[in-house]
C-alpha cells in the first residue's frame, strides 16, 4: 500500500508528524529515507511533540539513538548515518520492535536489523520549502497512512 503526501513548509512536516504520532503503536518501526536536509529529522521531531515527549526532539547524528520516555509510548530515534560499514552489532535489535515505536534515519546502513514489517517513509526535497513524502509498506498493520490529511499538512 502506498500514499504521496506533499508540505510545502517546516511546520507543515512537523504537523504531519503529529498526525502520524497520533496513529503509533508499540512495536511500529519506520524508517525514513532521503538525502541530508530532506526532513527526517524535522518529521521525526513532530513525532515526538505529538506523543508528547517532554523535550524536542533533535538530530540524533552524534549520538546514534535517542531514547525519549515521557510520551504516551517509549520514542526511539536511531539516526544510523555513521554506522555505515561499521559493526552493526551494537544492541539496536533491543530498542527495534522493543517496548516503543522506532524511527530510523539512514536505515539502509543497518539493514540486517530491519524487519520485514516496517512502514517506509521515502523524502524528497523537491525545492526550497516543499518536500514529497512517499509512504509505502508490504506487510504490518500500518493502514492508517490512508488516514492522513493533506490539508492538516499543507
Ligand atoms: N517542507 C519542509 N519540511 C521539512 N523541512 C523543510 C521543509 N522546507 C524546508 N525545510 C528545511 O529543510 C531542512 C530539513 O532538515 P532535517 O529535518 O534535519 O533533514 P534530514 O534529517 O533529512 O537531514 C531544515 O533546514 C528545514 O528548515
Ligand atoms: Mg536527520
Amino acid at each position: 500500500m502506498e500514499r504521496i503526501l506533499f508540505t510545502h513548509s517546516k511546520e507543515a512536516t512537523k504537523a504531519l508528524g503529529k498526525q502520524i504520532a497520533s496513529f503509533l503503536k508499540v512495536g511500529d518501526v519506520v524508517l525514513l529515507t532521503g538525502d541530508l536536509g530532506a526532513g527526517k529529522t524535522t518529521l521525526t521531531s513532530g513525532v515526538g511533540e505529538g506523543l508528547g515527549v517532554n523535550e524536542e526532539v533533535l538530530s540524533p547524528t552524534f549520538n546514534l539513538l535517542k531514547c525519549y520516555f515521557h510520551g504516551r509510548i517509549p520514542f526511539y530515534h536511531i539516526d544510523a548515518y555513521r554506522l555505515e560499514g561499521q559493526n552493526i552489532e551494537i544492541g539496536l535489535d533491543e530498542v527495534i520492535e522493543g517496548d516503543g515505536a522506532c524511527f530510523i534515519e539512514w536505515p539502509q546502513f543497518i539493514e540486517p536489523l530491519i524487519p520485514d514489517e516496517k512502514l517506509e517513509i521515502e523524502i524528497t526535497n523537491m525545492g526550497e520549502n516543499d518536500r514529497r513524502f512517499r509512504f509505502f509498506f508490504e506487510m504490518g498493520d500500518y493502514g492508517w497512512i490512508e488516514s492522513l490529511k493533506e490539508e492538516e499538512a499543507a
